[in-house]
């Protein structure tokens, strides 16, 4: 079946729950499965759904082992705005993560350079990213890779684009937002064994048709997932708006 797979839902809600189904799944053929995580508002039903899957005994998280796909720079592990911060409130303290085994870039480290080669060295010695589950930025960033990053790019600091950083105010008590940011690169994430890319809400519509029927090119760096042999696009119907039938793609 050509990649990506596209499924298109109703909404966000049954987004989460096909999204938490493959985690589910993944879990109990794999208890120590590694899943690479993002924050933003879309993931946010999953962890939901996840939190309450947990809690309904379905799925055990005891072994799992998860990395964040980016950090800002500057910002303490777990002071506000921090994904650190985010991660512990809408994930982390709602199922049984080992604190140990969840892994955030971290921001604040004295040597970013030396940073970015640890987590990449941790993402080795873990045996690779399982399953990579992504959301898409309005001009098509993944994690933080802005356009214009090379697709060849592993775990790397980033200067955040102003529009980026707009998009995530919301999650800052000021307007203090960071300008720089520790991501995975492009080819750490087609690297993992398999890849989620969700998309929710009218304004992702035209970035998700540029990425995934446009030219393949680090002027929309999420374009870069069609390289990889096993995606699947869970989008909602006002996210999936403008795509066409095409042969690139196979609708579920
Ligand atoms: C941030 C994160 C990305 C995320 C994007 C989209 O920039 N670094 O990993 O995909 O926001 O956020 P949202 O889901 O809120 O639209």
């Amino acid at each position: 079946m050509p990649s990506p797979v596209l499924t298109v839902v109703e909404d966000a809600t049954e987004g989460a729950r096909i999204v938490a189904d493959g985690i589910e799944n993944l879990v109990r053929s794999r208890p120590d499965a590694v899943l690479a995580l993002p924050t933003g508002r879309t993931p946010l039903p999953l962890y939901d759904e996840l939190s309450r899957r947990y809690r309904a005994g379905r799925i055990d998280f005891e072994r799992v082992r998860t990395f964040n796909l980016d950090e800002w720079v500057g910002l303490r592990p777990g002071s506000p705005g921090s994904y650190a911060a985010f991660m512990a409130e809408h994930l982390f303290s709602r199922v049984n993560l080992r604190p140990e085994n969840c892994h955030i870039p971290d921001g604040a480290a004295p040597d970013l350079d030396a940073e970015c080669a640890r987590y990449e060295q941790l993402i080795r010695e873990a045996g690779g990213i399982d399953l990579a589950i992504l959301g898409i930025g309005h001009n098509g960033h993944i994690g933080f890779n802005e356009p214009g990053t090379s697709f060849e790019m592993r775990t790397h600091v980033v200067q955040v684009t102003p529009e980026t950083r707009a998009s995530n105010r919301w999650a800052f008590a000021t307007d203090d937002v960071p300008s720089r940011a520790i991501t995975v690169g492009i080819a750490t994430i087609l690297d993992a064994r398999a890849i989620v890319l969700m998309a929710t809400g009218p304004d992702k519509a035209e970035v998700l048709a540029r990425a995934l029927q446009g030219e393949i090119d680090p002027s929309v760096p999420a374009s870069a997932l069609r390289l990889h042999p096993c995606v699947q696009v869970v989008a909602d119907t006002a996210a999936a708006r403008l795509l066409g039938r095409s042969r690139e793609l196979t609708f579920e």
